[in-house]
């Protein structure tokens, strides 16, 4: 997408110049959709891709820097078994229909999580849109699978840990910047916007870290709604807030 291409879709959906560097969303709702329409759960999951597809996207066009998506979360696993066994079909399948779209559009594809946790064929799945992804510049989607924030920290504090056994690091050296080059988004911008979708006020286990300073924009849509419309609302709502990160000014210059 060009820089062109990029102002033109700012000025049709009336945002200002400063786009979220790295949006993070929890997508729920699937299941309450699905009841809603008196379709089987698996049938909320497959809409739900559906505005996967859109999002990322039009992530992509509007120059979001990361996407962090929260397919899969540790808890999870304790759906029943054909419903996890649903999800990861699912997963497969957009991996094999979109690899050609998330390089047209420049994705770079990412995965963070437990992912030796998931069975081989999605691994495998994975591993190769990630290769085949690996160099483009525009948009990093992360899918979070497998994922809990507390277990990230756990996995860092782990190697931190190591680390200055090895003599490596200094225990009184450690500081934010220290935690963050350990977790598994290290690489990533700052998380500017937390989604979550379907009317839930939680976090779940989700970036717990990573969220210090981001804003939260909750929605009563269902993540199978969640469409265009919708990112550009909550895009819109974090623009109009007044971020000072603990200080007086508004430092990064958003509203
Ligand atoms: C939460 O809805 C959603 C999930 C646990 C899975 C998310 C998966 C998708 C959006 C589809 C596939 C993903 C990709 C990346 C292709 P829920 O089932 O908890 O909904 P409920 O709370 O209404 O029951």
């Amino acid at each position: 997408m060009t820089n062109k291409k990029r102002e033109k879709l700012i000025s049709k959906y009336q945002l200002q110049e400063q786009i979220p560097r790295h949006i993070g969303i929890i997508m729920d709702g699937n299941g309450r959709w699905a009841q809603n329409k008196h379709l089987p759960r698996i049938a909320g999951h497959r809409a739900g891709a559906e505005s996967v597809r859109t999002i990322v996207r039009l992530c992509g066009e509007l120059g979001v820097q990361a996407l962090t998506l929260y397919a899969f979360s540790m808890e999870n696993w304790r759906r029943p078994n054909q419903e996890v066994q649903f999800l990861m079909r699912l997963l497969k399948k957009y991996l094999r229909q979109e690899l050609k779209e998330l390089n047209r559009n420049n994705v770079r594809l990412k995965t963070i999580g437990k992912i030796q946790l998931l069975p081989n064929s999605v691994q495998q799945e994975l591993h190769y849109a990630t290769q085949q992804t690996a160099h483009n510049k525009g948009l990093t989607l992360v899918l979070a699978l497998s994922y809990s924030a507390r277990v990230d920290l756990i996995d860092a504090f782990k190697k931190i840990e190591a680390e200055v056994q090895k003599g490596t690091l200094r225990a009184e050296t450690i500081n934010e910047p220290t935690i963050q080059n350990f977790l598994s988004t290290a690489e990533l911008p700052e998380v500017d916007l937390i989604i979550r979708t379907s009317g839930e006020m939680r976090v779940s286990n989700f970036l717990l870290w990573e969220l210090a300073y981001a804003e939260l924009y909750f929605t009563p849509t269902l993540w199978p709604d969640f469409r265009e419309q919708e990112l550009i609302q909550s895009i819109q709502a974090f623009q109009c807030r007044n971020r000072r990160f603990g200080g007086l000014k508004n430092v990064r210059g958003v509203q």
